[in-house]
């Protein structure tokens, strides 16, 4: 697309000029249609000075996830190749099943500045306001069976927790199976849906909530003690398009590593930022509620917990709370 070009050639010569003559030149189109695209860009919300005889120059980015931002810089090869990109949406899961279900590929990205119906799991909703932070989902055809799926949530965490490392500096630890905490609190949730036949998964639906420049105080009041934000945890505003980037990134490569070594490797990157192994813990599944040991986490993503009566219990799903009394206050859920 011509606008798209025209933007990479600002992006190029930033933060000098590049004539008016130069861009029409090497887009092949007249001064009239690079006007026309030009104020289309601003009207995007792309700063650009335009000066007489000198040409067009690019002063700012806007703070938006579009297509054209996550690509710049992204080098994956198939996650966020295909990016679906919605200024407000009810669900970006939702939105993600149906066009996985009119045959998105692979890999294909979904992502809103807003959610009005954010889907979290077991019936909840998930906080998602504009511009604050990242509510994406990604289409997944691995050609596995359903039963061989588990690990996707794990690896999920794993690429969330090691993109904001390297993108924010905070170290988040996650909370099996999924949840991203930091000091104790909820960074980020997942929601891994899944249509399939018996025998092989038609695709995956991964959807992440990642909580990056909210303000504290903006929380509803029923998840202000118990969620937080990059921005609380760091202090100071990330950019979401590079936190996205670094989390297709991460997200690619522990991804090959499942499907291509095994996921063992994972596992031991979950591992290291654990913070249900080794404590007490109580596991809530829909119809009851354990108390034991976290002992371990095995290759297929269950939780092992060593019960008072030193039998062990095997849970595929369920909730975990890190028991209140052993962890000091506010640090449960
Ligand atoms: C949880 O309850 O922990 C899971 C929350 C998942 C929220 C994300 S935001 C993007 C995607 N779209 C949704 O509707 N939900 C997920």
């Amino acid at each position: 697309m011509k606008k798209t070009e025209i933007l990479a050639l600002l992006k190029e010569h930033r933060p000098d000029f590049v004539s008016g003559e130069e861009i029409c030149k090497k887009m092949g189109v007249s001064r009239t249609a690079v006007w026309k695209h030009i104020q289309a860009l601003r009207e995007e919300g792309y700063l650009i000075d335009a000066a007489p005889r000198t040409g067009y120059r690019l002063v700012k980015i806007p703070d938006r996830l579009y297509g054209q931002e996550i690509a710049d810089g992204l080098n994956t090869e198939f996650l966020g190749r295909t990016v679906y990109y919605y200024d407000c949406i009810d669900s970006t899961n939702r939105e993600a099943r149906a066009l996985a279900s009119g045959g998105a590929p692979h890999g294909t990205l979904v992502v809103a500045e807003e959610q009005t119906g954010g889907k979290g799991r077991q019936g909840k909703g998930w906080f998602s306001p504009r511009g604050m932070g990242i509510w994406c989902s990604l289409v997944l055809r691995p050609g596995i069976a359903p039963a061989e799926a588990s690990p996707v949530t794990l690896l999920t965490a794993v690429a969330v927790a090691s993109a904001v490392e390297k993108t924010a500096g905070v170290s988040p630890g996650i909370k099996w199976p999924n949840d991203i905490l930091v000091d104790g609190r909820k960074l980020c949730g997942i929601l891994t849906e899944m249509s399939a036949e018996m025998e092989r998964i038609n695709f995956l639906v991964v959807g992440a909530g990642i909580n990056v420049n909210i303000p504290p105080e903006s929380f509803p009041a029923e998840v202000r003690d118990i969620a937080t934000s990059l921005r609380a945890a760091k202090g100071g505003e990330v950019s979401r398009a590079a936190l996205l980037r670094q989390y297709l990134r991460e997200y690619e490569h522990y991804y090959r590593v499942w499907l291509d070594v095994g996921f063992k490797p994972v596992l031991e990157e979950w591992k290291k930022r654990s913070v249900t192994l080794n404590r007490p813990v109580r596991v809530s599944t829909s119809r009851e509620s354990w108390e034991g040991w976290a002992e371990d986490v095995d290759l297929s993503g269950s939780l092992i917990l060593r019960l008072p009566d030193g039998t062990r219990q095997r849970f595929t799903a369920g909730e975990v709370t890190l028991r209140p009394g052993d962890n000091g206050p506010g640090t449960g859920d």
